[in-house]
């Protein structure tokens, strides 16, 4: 399959400043802000940015503004004030430059279908007038062939089962090499199968150098595949850096295993632990400032039998409940 060169400039590109500016950061929004004409405020002052090579989670429960905030970076709506920049350059003037490198899902694929998904996909690709003819119909197999939908490319599309609509939607992204994947809730509608293999997918791309920016209200599904991730909130940004970081600012609870749960309730209490829990034979609470050695030498002390002493690590979750004081929308 043919790349784009390792530095990933185009032979658009002349090295200027706007060029540059994309190697470091692909996505860049400076108070992004859109006001629907019904008055609705879906996005609100956003500042966004997205390192290139970064597989990113764009968080957020339903309504947040994710949608919104796509479409204004594929240049389909206009923002009502604030700007853009995709692959470094502003949005939505430059779609016609930017868009043949970006290969995008946004809520859902649009489908023929009375067409077999191959002929979904030659249909699709001759639309693209950057698209090579010579080229369509190995680029189109190739595709089908990374999402795992040889097999059924035969089929008539509306015999999909949703799963393999995503996946078509997906395939139709890979037409060409891209610099830039936007996936906007890839994995809605799949089973945890169908979860797991846009997952797998979206790692074999990220490993080629692809950025991929995918958005999704299950904070768990992102944990697991992004390394970036950015957090909405009723159209506003809570927050966005490396998964790691944004999992680390938040401490996670500390748990003790123990048969004697309620003395080392008890105990806990008495050491400043807020927030005590028991489930079963665990105890959990908020960890205090300070030395935690300490309080397992207060447990030990006051004869609590200790199975088990430790800090969880953060998830998002739990940073998210942090930032915001509410729970993350899970059902959405
Ligand atoms: N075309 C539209 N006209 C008016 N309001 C809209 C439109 N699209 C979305 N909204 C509203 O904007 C807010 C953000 O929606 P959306 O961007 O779709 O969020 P998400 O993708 O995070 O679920 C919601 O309150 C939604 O009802
Ligand atoms: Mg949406």
């Amino acid at each position: 399959m043919d790349e784009p060169s390792a530095t990933g400039h185009q032979a658009g590109d002349t090295g200027d400043d706007d060029a540059r500016a994309s190697v470091m950061s692909v996505i860049e929004t400076r108070g992004l802000t859109k006001r629907y004409r019904g008055g609705q405020l879906a996005v609100d002052g956003l500042d966004l940015t997205v390192p290139a090579g970064s597989v990113f989670g764009f968080l957020g429960p339903n309504g947040s503004g994710k949608t919104t905030t796509i479409r204004m970076l594929m240049g389909l709506i206009e923002p009502t004030s604030g700007t853009a920049r995709v692959l470094g350059r502003p949005m939505p003037r430059s779609t016609r430059t930017v868009l043949p490198q970006v290969g995008a899902l946004i809520e859902g694929p649009a489908l023929y279908g009375f067409l077999s998904g191959r002929d979904n996909l030659l249909r699709y690709d001759a639309a693209d007038p950057t698209a090579d003819p010579r080229t369509r119909r190995t680029r189109v197999a190739a595709a089908l062939d990374r999402v795992g939908l040889t097999a059924a490319a035969g089929k008539k599309a509306r015999a999909y089962s949703l799963g393999m609509k995503q996946r078509l939607g997906l395939a139709a992204a890979l037409l060409q090499p891209r610099r830039l994947l936007v996936l906007d809730e890839p994995t809605n509608g799949l089973d945890p199968q169908g979860m797991r293999e846009i997952r797998s997918l979206v790692r074999e791309l990220a490993s080629d150098g692809t950025t991929v920016f995918l958005s999704s209200h299950l904070l768990d599904e992102i944990e697991q595949v992004c390394t970036h991730a950015a957090v909405m909130a009723q159209g506003r940004l809570v927050t966005q850096g490396a998964v790691a970081d944004l999992a680390a600012g938040a401490r996670g609870r500390l748990v003790v295993t123990t048969p004697d749960t309620g003395d080392a309730a008890r105990v806990l209490k008495e050491q400043g632990v807020a927030d005590v829990v028991i489930t079963e034979d665990r105890v959990t609470g908020e960890p205090p400032e300070g030395e935690l050695a300490d309080l397992n030498s207060a447990l030990v002390t006051a004869g609590v039998r200790v199975r088990g002493f430790g800090v969880e690590r953060a998830s998002l979750e739990d940073a998210f409940v942090a930032l915001t004081g509410e729970g993350f929308d899970v059902a959405g």
